[in-house]
C-alpha cells in the first residue's frame, strides 16, 4: 500500500512546498515510485518543476488520475499539477471532503509514496488531504512564533485521526531554515523537541540559499545543487522517512 504523506502546516512560508518537492525527488531517486500532488492553488510545487498549472484541478475532474499526470525530469516521479482556479477549490470545499480520498484511491496503488503539498490554511482542502493520507509531516520554521497556531492544527489532525475509516498517523515534525549559529534556532529546537519528543526528525534542514534558488531553474535543490548542505539534509531526511517504514 502507498504511504500517503500530507505535508501540512497552516502557517505560510515554513517550507512545505520545498520539503514536498525535495522529499519526492529524493524518494524517487532512491527507487521508490512516487507521486507528488499539488493541492495548493498557489501551484508552487508545479512551477518548481517548470510545469504549467492545470486549468481545472485534476482531482475535481472525473477522469482517471493517470490522464492528468505530468512526467518530471526525475525517473520514477510523477506530478499531479495544481490549479489556480478558485472555483475548483470551492467545489472541493463545499462538496465532498471525500473527493480527494476517493479520487486518489483510484490511482495510487502503483506508487510507494504519494506526497501532498497543502496550502497554508486549515480549510476543508487541508482537512480533505489529511483524510486521504496515512501520515502527516509538519515542517516548522525555526522562527519567532514557530509554535503559534499549532494547537489548532493538532486539533484538526486529532479529529481526522478519530474518524473510524481513517488511518492517519503522525509522520513527523521537521525543523526547517535551521541556523546553528542562532540562539533563536536553538530555542525553537529545544521547545519543539520538548513538546513533540520522538516525533521530531533528527534531521534538520539548514537555511541554504541554493534551496531557495532551485525552483527558479525548474529544478529541485537536489538536482540544482547536489553538493549543497540543503541537499545533504534532504537526502538524510529521505533516509529517515524510509527508516520509519
Ligand atoms: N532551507 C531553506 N533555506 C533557504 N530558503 C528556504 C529553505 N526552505 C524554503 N526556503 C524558501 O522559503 C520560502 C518559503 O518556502 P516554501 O514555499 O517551501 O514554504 P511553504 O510553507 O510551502 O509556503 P506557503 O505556505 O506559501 O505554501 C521560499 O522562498 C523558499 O524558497
Ligand atoms: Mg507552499
Amino acid at each position: 500500500m502507498a504511504r500517503i504523506v500530507c505535508v501540512a502546516n497552516q502557517k505560510g512560508g515554513v517550507g512545505k512546498t520545498t520539503t514536498a518537492v525535495n522529499l519526492s525527488v529524493g524518494l524517487a531517486k532512491a527507487g521508490r515510485q512516487t507521486l507528488l500532488v499539488d493541492l495548493d492553488p498557489q501551484c508552487n510545487a508545479t512551477t518548481a518543476f517548470g510545469k504549467p498549472s492545470a486549468e481545472r484541478h485534476p482531482l475535481v475532474l472525473r477522469q482517471p488520475l493517470r490522464e492528468s499526470l505530468l512526467r518530471t525530469n526525475t525517473k520514477g516521479l510523477a506530478l499531479l499539477p495544481g490549479s489556480r482556479t478558485f472555483q475548483d477549490v470551492n467545489t472541493l470545499e463545499e462538496g465532498e471532503a471525500d473527493a480527494i480520498r476517493s479520487h486518489l484511491s483510484g490511482g495510487v496503488n502503483a506508487y510507494d509514496f504519494v506526497l501532498i503539498d497543502c496550502p497554508p490554511s486549515l480549510g476543508r482542502l487541508t482537512e480533505a488531504a489529511l483524510t486521504a493520507s496515512t501520515e502527516v509531516l509538519m515542517p516548522i520554521q525555526c522562527e519567532y512564533f514557530a509554535m503559534e497556531g499549532l494547537t489548532q492544527m493538532i486539533q484538526v489532525i486529532r479529529r481526522v485521526m478519530q474518524e473510524e475509516t481513517n488511518c492517519l498517523e503522525f509522520g513527523g515534525i521537521l525543523l526547517t531554515m535551521y541556523d546553528h549559529n542562532l540562539e533563536l534556532t536553538r530555542e525553537v529546537d529545544a521547545e519543539v523537541r520538548d513538546f513533540f519528543g520522538q516525533l521530531v526528525f533528527d534531521t534538520v534542514i539548514p537555511r541554504d540559499v541554493t534551496v531557495s534558488e532551485a525552483p527558479s531553474h525548474g529544478l529541485s535543490a537536489i538536482d540544482y545543487a547536489p553538493r549543497s548542505k540543503g541537499t545533504r539534509a534532504y537526502i538524510e531526511l529521505c533516509m529517515e522517512v524510509l527508516e520509519r517504514e
